[in-house]
């Protein structure tokens, strides 16, 4: 790419969720302080910036997505002092730091909604949340029909009768963006974190800030999931043409401050165009790409979004991003080893079909990191997945903390199998996610298999996962190729996908079931596996100099 673009069109961008990334102080749970500690481990992996999910003063209902206090650190994680090092630490490293920000609510907790339910029914404190009469006769129905994301009603009714709105779990009181209060308080603590050095915010739930004044009820439709399309772009609650007004005095103030500072969506729409409406050049600068996350390892489906993704982006003038796996998805090599290949709708219960080759969705995983960092734009890495770390699947009900698990009535486990501490070395655990001899355990247990896969385990193997990320991530930024830029499929038998980017790189990927001779090349830069006479075998790739 050109000297001169900004960093985030090509940025390769680490998850760290804090809660489970590194605890430095023992008591189970990661923190500030671990994360310092760990800089060095992920100035080595290669990545230009760390995304930090929320480290706000919280009482961790929704794992800190129901802020109490944006300028405040929970101490669990550390102070804002601890925070200010760690982007000092981190900025001399050469990494940036992303903070989350919770703009759709806050927590039950927060002075807002306290003074609102203090100040009652009609009050202008509960104008800045979304309170409503109910229906029937004593307004002992919801106001309307609208789903929390977590399972049951998105209203909860307060003994004076009122009821109000939350998309998520009660905890997590959904904010009115139409009052002004709102608007100028969230651009007030951006200025807040970008005065202390952060390089730019992730925004969280970034589709739904925007309510229909009327807020009618939703069209009765099939199954539980609050993203489907319901018919027509006009949802309620998503993706509202009003948020990008928000979003538009957003990057003013960032706009405000020195260096490219920059915004990445949280934005789930019904269509990619809908998307690239989050990104346009007085807008955010980039949104996550959860169209090619829900992709099965399909070569065809796989050359559609990406080809999607560049155009609707491109269209804009916005870079494409990539990503695998978060917080919120089951991992990867547990999504892509199994025989089921199902396309995957957003917010679904994602429910493992059929027996888990773990083998083989580890062996297309090492695949997908090489298709997902050749491509043109930036990528995020959730912390782990530089280590081939699976889902949990099987962690004992009594341990769930996901609100997911309560509110869908034992349904849906949630996510806390992709939220397992990281196990760092060690023979047991804590596997060094926290100090030898600690007081407290890992807040959710980390599987004994996972004493192969700490990253002690793995230095050192020039097969592991680790060193794989580490080649791809430090070729990725030697290679003149790589990064921002165009790309062209070149011709390749059914279930291939070879992609060339200029000076003369190309990526091969065999998502086929029979080995694939590899094209005339000058070199093998990398490949995810052992090459065979010159072979690809089937869910391997290799990155070739022309
Ligand atoms: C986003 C977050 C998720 C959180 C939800 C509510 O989807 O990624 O973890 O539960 O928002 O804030
Ligand atoms: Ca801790």
């Amino acid at each position: 790419m050109s000297s001169t673009a900004p960093w985030w069109r090509d940025a390769v961008i680490y998850q760290v969720y804090i809660r489970s990334f590194a605890d430095a102080n023992g008591d189970g749970i990661g923190d500030i302080a671990g994360i310092r500690s760990r800089l060095p481990y992920l100035k080595s992996l290669g990545v230009d910036a760390i995304w930090i999910n929320p480290w706000y003063k919280s009482p961790q209902a929704d794992h800190g997505y129901d802020v109490a206090d944006f300028r405040e650190i929970d101490p669990r994680f550390g102070t804002v002092e601890e925070a200010e090092a760690l982007i000092e630490e981190a900025h001399a490293a050469g990494i940036r730091v992303i903070p989350d920000i919770v703009p759709n609510h806050v927590s039950d907790q927060h002075v807002w909604f306290r003074a609102a339910l203090a100040a009652g029914p009609g009050s202008p404190e509960r104008d800045r949340f979304i309170f409503r009469p109910g229906r029937g006769a004593d307004g002992a129905e919801p106001p309307n029909n609208w789903k929390s994301c977590f399972g049951g009603p998105a209203w909860t009714r307060l003994p004076d009768g009122q009821w109000y709105l939350h998309l998520f779990a009660p905890e997590q009181p959904d904010l009115n963006w139409e009052h002004p209060d709102v608007r100028a308080e969230f651009e007030d603590i951006l200025r807040f974190w970008f005065r202390r050095g952060v390089d730019g915010f992730r925004i969280d739930v970034a589709h739904g800030l925007i309510k229909h004044p009327e807020l009618p009820d939703l069209p009765a439709r099939e199954g539980p999931d609050p993203l489907a399309p319901h018919g027509g772009l006009d949802h309620p609650h998503w993706d509202r043409d009003g948020v990008h007004e928000v979003f538009r005095a957003w990057r003013r103030v960032a706009d405000e401050f020195p260096g490219d500072r920059k915004f990445v969506a949280e934005a789930w729409t019904q269509a990619p165009d809908r998307l690239a409406n989050y990104v346009r050049p007085d807008g955010l600068h980039t949104a996550f790409n959860f169209d090619y996350l829900m992709t099965p390892w399909d070569a065809k489906e796989l050359r559609e979004v990406i080809d999607t993704s560049l155009a609707t982006l491109g269209s804009v003038g916005a870079p494409a991003t990539w990503v695998l796996s978060n917080h919120d998805v089951v991992r990867h090599p547990s999504r892509f080893g199994r025989k089921v290949v199902k396309k995957w709708v957003a917010n679904e219960v994602y429910r493992p079909e059929g027996p888990l080759d773990l083998e083989l969705g580890t062996r297309r995983a090492r695949a997908a990191a090489l298709l997902m960092l050749s491509l043109p734009g930036g990528a995020y890495i959730y912390q782990g997945e530089e280590l081939g770390l699976p889902e949990v699947e099987d962690l004992p009900e009594e341990v769930l903390q996901d609100p997911t698990w309560e509110r869908s009535g034992h349904t849906d486990r949630g996510r806390d199998g992709c939220r397992v501490p990281i196990p760092w070395s060690g023979e047991r655990a804590p596997y060094g996610f926290s100090p030898d001899g600690a007081a407290g355990e890992p807040w959710l247990p980390q599987p004994p298999e996972w004493r192969e896969l700490s990253v002690a385990a793995q230095e050192g193997d020039e097969d592991s996962m680790l060193a794989l990320y580490r080649r791809a991530l430090r070729l990725r930024r030697d290679h003149p190729a790589l990064g921002d830029g165009t790309l062209t499929w070149l011709d390749a038998p059914e279930g291939v996908l070879a992609l060339r980017r200029e000076p003369g790189f190309l990526c091969v990927v065999n998502l086929s079931a029979e080995p694939y001779a590899l094209p005339a090349h000058k070199d093998v830069l990398l490949a995810s596996g052992p090459l065979a006479d010159g072979r690809l075998a089937p869910d391997q790739a290799a990155w070739l100099a022309l």
